[in-house]
């Protein structure tokens, strides 16, 4: 996706061409929400994430059946490298969009790739408010990702803010059917804290809920003096619908994650493998190895040195 593109060419265009030759369009052939492929893409693929796992089901699938939303759906995933954040994101798009994350109005934005000059910011302002507003107009339900969304300077998110709240329409476009996905490390090390407070407490993983996240999740992330996103009127304006946290992965999560590449790859899953690449892997806290710190990341490109 290049922003610089132009918002204009891509207006006149209106419509785009697959490699097939067949053009993706903004209508039901191309756009069909698959509530059943989420849940079971979320139970088999996401391991680990009891909370994200429902709290995504829930919100999308009550979105996605909406006929009238109030407002974009604005989804906020917080946790530590690894934990499937993007993966999520990725999930999600799977099951709305037919070319998946390949889909025209799937647009991810990577805060240092695509807004990395503080110099350029006035440049950066007007694009995004561009690119969201001519892909919104071309197609409602347009999905927005914005990866390292800590990274986002304070100015770039206020541009935004108008587009994930509650207005009829802004210049002649709805935003209403429109997604937002932010994605951030921000909160990782307190949702970290917690988990493991759980483990050592002899509880259950599945116990945690989303309650004894929020609290944290609030002081940590929003009270952080360092972070652009926590400074804007994003959280007082009520504009963020959840805020998702990803626990880290234990070592049994892990291994499922070897388990279930070495099957993507076309090979047989074999457990000794998994295991040798899994005992190389550095997990927290240090005597016990809980904890993944890397959570499943790299696995896919690790995993060729470990098989004979
Ligand atoms: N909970 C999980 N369940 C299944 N696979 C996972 C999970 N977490 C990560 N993975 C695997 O690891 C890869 C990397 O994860 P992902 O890119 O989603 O991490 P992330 O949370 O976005 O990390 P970062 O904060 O560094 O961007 C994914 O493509 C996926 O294959
Ligand atoms: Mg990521």
């Amino acid at each position: 996706m290049i922003i610089e593109a132009g918002v204009a060419l891509v207006v006149a265009l209106g419509a785009f061409w697959t490699f097939s030759g067949e053009k993706e369009v903004c209508n039901e052939k191309w756009i069909n929400f698959n509530k059943y492929g989420l849940k079971n893409d979320l139970e088999t693929k996401l391991y680990g994430q009891h909370i994200a796992a429902e709290v995504i089901l829930k919100t999308v699938t009550g979105f996605m059946e909406n006929k009238n939303p109030k407002k974009p759906l604005v989804l906020s995933l917080h946790g530590w490298t690894g934990t499937g954040k993007t993966f999520v994101s990725q999930l999600i798009a799977e099951n709305i969009y037919k070319k998946k994350m390949k889909c025209s109005f799937v647009h991810l934005f990577s805060v240092t790739t695509h807004f990395p000059l503080k110099a350029h910011i006035d440049e950066y302002k007007t694009q995004l408010q561009e690119w969201i507003r001519g892909n919104v107009s071309i197609c409602p339900r347009s999905m927005f990702i914005f990866d390292e969304m800590d990274k986002m300077p304070l100015e770039l998110i206020d541009s935004i803010k108008p587009y994930l709240d509650f207005s009829d329409n802004l210049d002649g476009v709805s935003y209403r059917q429109a997604i937002f996905i932010f994605l951030s490390n921000a909160g990782g090390k307190m949702i970290n804290d917690v988990t493991m407070k759980f483990w050592r407490d002899g509880k259950e993983r599945e116990e945690i809920q989303l309650k004894d996240l929020e609290t944290v999740l609030s002081q940590s992330v929003f009270n952080n003096e360092d972070s652009g996103f926590w400074h804007t009127s994003l959280i007082d304006k009520k504009l963020v619908d959840f805020f998702v946290p990803f626990l880290p992965l234990e070592y049994k999560h892990v291994i499922q994650c070897g388990l279930g590449e070495m099957a993507r790859q076309g090979l047989t899953p074999d457990n000794n493998v998994i295991k040798r690449m899994a005992d190389d892997l550095i997990f927290f806290p240090k005597e016990e190895r809980v904890f993944s710190d890397q959570g499943c990341k790299l696995i896919a490109n690790k995993l060729h040195f470990y098989i004979p």
